[in-house]
């Protein structure tokens, strides 16, 4: 097989936490008075809470000290944290729990490559806790995406070669850092219209057909 393992970004891939950061930074913007939309949240994808925060204050009129954004994001992550506490397995869709578990069949190695520091505490809410091979997450990183250390390092727990792998994305920021660190690209949801994706998916399980074209002889 060309690719021996699959890199999953977790938000907006494997489930759907997309609408709770929009939730828990809508309340603080509203409060503070800052336009924000659903148009500005899709450039959250993949960013990092800090930079995140940075877009959003970009529609700011005034200027905040590095303890205030940093009390601002402890906020939204309290806030974020407590939406997360509704999930549970039926997060999972049937179509991406049966994929994950063919591609575990085919023998490939499966790992999660995201920006954030709730991953874990969101995979053991999804029932995934204990399910990938590999986690590198916002804890592990010094750079989130488009920068491409989250999925290199995820490749390293691995023990695979970035050629090896496939990353598979939602975020316009994710695709780019699959193509700066030299890794092929699946691409979901609001990537999948992004040409730098080596394959743009429809549904989650073509991935199936992904890997099994891609077999190498
Ligand atoms: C990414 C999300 O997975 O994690 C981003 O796509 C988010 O929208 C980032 O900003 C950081 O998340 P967290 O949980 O560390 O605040
Ligand atoms: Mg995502």
């Amino acid at each position: 097989m060309k690719y021996q393992g699959v890199i999953f970004d977790l938000d907006g891939v494997i489930c759907h936490t997309d609408k709770f950061h929009y939730q828990a930074w809508k309340a603080l913007a509203d409060r503070m008075g800052i336009y924000f939309d659903g148009e500005i949240n899709n450039r959250l994808r993949g960013v990092s809470r800090m930079e995140s925060l940075e877009i959003i204050l970009e529609r700011y009129g005034g200027t905040l000290t590095e303890d205030e954004k940093i009390k601002i994001a402890d906020e939204k992550n309290e806030r974020y944290k407590s939406l997360l506490a509704q999930m549970d397995e039926s997060d999972v869709s049937e179509t991406v729990s049966s994929t994950l578990n063919k591609l575990r069949e085919a023998g490939l190695k499966l790992a999660i490559g995201s920006s954030s520091k709730n991953t874990r505490l969101i995979l053991n809410r999804i029932g995934l806790g204990g399910f990938f091979d590999a986690i590198s997450d916002g804890n592990n990183i010094a750079f989130s995406k488009p920068h491409p250390q989250v999925f290199t390092l995820a490749a390293e727990y691995l023990n695979l070669a970035p050629a090896e792998c496939l990353v598979v994305e939602d975020a316009r920021a994710g695709i780019e850092a699959a193509v700066a660190g030299g890794f092929d690209s699946a691409a979901v949801g609001d990537a999948a219209n992004d040409e730098r994706a080596t394959y743009r998916l429809k549904s989650f399980s073509e991935l199936i057909d992904v890997i099994s074209t891609n077999l190498l002889f």
